[in-house]
C-alpha cells in the first residue's frame, strides 16, 4: 500500500474485527489502534463504565490522528455501530486528504457466531468477556452501512484467508 490510508473495521463483537486487525496490521506493518484495550485502561484508571463508551472512541480519534499527521497510515479496531463514529472517521481522513477504507466483519452463521463469544479468553485485563445476550442487543443497535467497503464473512473462511482477502483489498 502506497497511500496514506485510514483503515476502519467495523462489526459486532465476535463478528472477528480484531483477528482481522492484527492480522493485517502484521502482514502491512501498519499501526492499529482497538477500542477494547482502551476503554479497559479507562476502567483500570478509575472511570466509570457509563463513562466510557464515547470517551475510547475520542482516544482512538486523537491517537489515529496523531499517526495520520505523520503521515502514517492506522488501522482502527471499533465497533463503529451508529453514524457518529463513522462520520469521525470519514472526517478524520478527509482533514489528512488521506484514503478512507471500511472492512465490516460479519459472521453470518450464528451458531458459530455464538459458540466464538462463549469460548472467547481475550484476557483484556479488566475486560470481561461479553454475553451472548449482550451481543443481540448490541445487535439490535447496530446501523446498516451504506458507505462502499468490504464485507467479510468470516464464518466461511479460515483467518489467513480473510486477512489475504482485506490485504489484497487495501492494495
Ligand atoms: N475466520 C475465523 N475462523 C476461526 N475463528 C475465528 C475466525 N475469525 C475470528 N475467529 C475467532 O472468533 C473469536 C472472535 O473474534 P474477534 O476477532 O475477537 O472478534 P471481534 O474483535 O469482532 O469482537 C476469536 O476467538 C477469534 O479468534
Ligand atoms: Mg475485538
Amino acid at each position: 500500500m502506497t497511500a496514506q490510508t485510514l483503515i476502519v473495521l467495523s462489526g459486532l463483537p465476535g463478528s472477528g474485527k480484531s483477528m482481522l486487525a492484527e492480522g493485517v496490521s502484521r502482514a502491512l506493518s501498519i499501526p492499529l489502534f482497538s477500542i477494547d484495550p482502551i476503554e479497559a485502561a479507562m476502567w483500570r484508571g478509575g472511570l466509570k463504565k457509563d463513562q466510557t463508551g464515547i470517551a475510547a472512541y475520542e482516544v482512538a480519534i486523537a491517537l489515529a490522528d496523531e499517526q495520520l499527521r505523520l503521515g502514517h497510515s492506522v488501522i482502527v479496531d471499533a465497533v463503529n455501530p451508529i453514524e457518529a463514529p463513522r462520520a469521525a472517521w470519514r472526517s478524520l481522513a478527509a482533514k489528512y486528504r488521506a484514503g478512507l477504507k471500511i472492512i465490516e466483519c460479519i459472521c453470518a452463521d450464528e451458531t458459530i457466531h455464538r459458540a466464538r463469544i462463549e469460548a472467547r479468553r481475550r484476557n483484556i485485563p479488566g475486560m470481561p468477556e461479553i454475553t451472548w445476550a449482550r451481543v443481540l442487543e448490541r445487535r439490535a443497535e447496530y446501523e446498516p452501512w451504506t458507505d462502499a467497503r468490504l464485507t467479510l464473512d468470516t464464518s466461511i473462511e479460515t483467518p489467513d484467508k480473510l486477512i489475504a482477502e482485506a490485504a489484497n483489498y487495501l492494495r
